[in-house]
């Protein structure tokens, strides 16, 4: 099988995007990026992008009457790239459930906090508010509903006392950077799919779908 030929929407800093962009030049790799959408130019996303040599299109969302037609607009770019995945990496629009149903089980999105804990906004924010002592991220497949869907894999991060949003968000997008990669190789090589509403993984290895944070590794946190 050739690699699967992979898409990242995205929004803004495209950090995300960096650490698929750097695991996808493996040799081994099951996918490989093909394109980059964003919905805003001038983002470091797309500099990010363009410095990998990998092809860029802007769509502005507010350049469309609805949201129909600007999800028509992506998945149009997309078919044009002959794109079998997609992966969110902070795409600051909410997509149609028509767009999501069309690409079900082969559009991955990553949220940063444990599933299905802290939806939504700021979820940072929500994790101080509640007082957990551990958060983290969550790879998902995308459902219609916001930040739901199949769990492909998680990644542990320890609260400490003193955090603010950006302390601790900074904490979660370290083990973001590894967490992305995995799962999109999970996807792209077949053996995570999804059965019953789950992700199923063939011949798991141990840890495989749960990374912890070095704080938590070594016990220290
Ligand atoms: C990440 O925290 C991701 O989990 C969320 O948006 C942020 C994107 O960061 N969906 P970046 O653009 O990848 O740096």
């Amino acid at each position: 099988m050739g690699r699967r030929r992979t898409a990242v929407l995205i929004s803004g800093g495209g950090s995300n995007l960096q650490a698929l962009l750097d695991d996808t030049v493996r040799p081994d790799a099951s996918a490989r990026i093909e394109l980059v959408i964003s919905n805003r130019a001038g983002v470091l996303g797309l500099e990010r992008a363009a410095r990998a040599g990998v092809p860029t299109r802007v769509v502005r969302h507010g350049s469309y009457a609805d949201r129909a037609a600007f999800d028509a607009a992506i998945d149009s770019a997309l078919a044009e790239a002959g794109i079998e995945l997609v992966c969110l990496a902070g795409f600051m629009r909410l997509l149609t459930p028509g767009f999501v149903e069309r690409w079900r089980d082969r559009l991955l999105n990553i949220h940063p906090s444990l599933l299905p804990s802290f939806r939504g906004l700021h979820p940072q924010g929500q994790a101080l508010a509640a007082g957990v002592q551990v958060t983290g991220c969550t790879v998902h497949m995308v459902r219609a509903e916001t930040d739901a869907g199949p769990i492909i894999l998680q990644g542990l991060v320890p609260v400490l006392q003193g955090d603010t949003p950006d302390s601790l968000g900074a904490r979660i997008l370290e083990v973001e950077h590894r967490c992305y990669p995995r799962a999109l190789e999970l996807v792209a090589s077949g053996r995570a799919r999804v059965e019953a509403g789950r992700v199923v993984v063939r011949d798991p290895v141990a840890e495989e779908r749960l990374l912890l944070h070095p704080l938590l590794a070594t016990g220290r946190a």
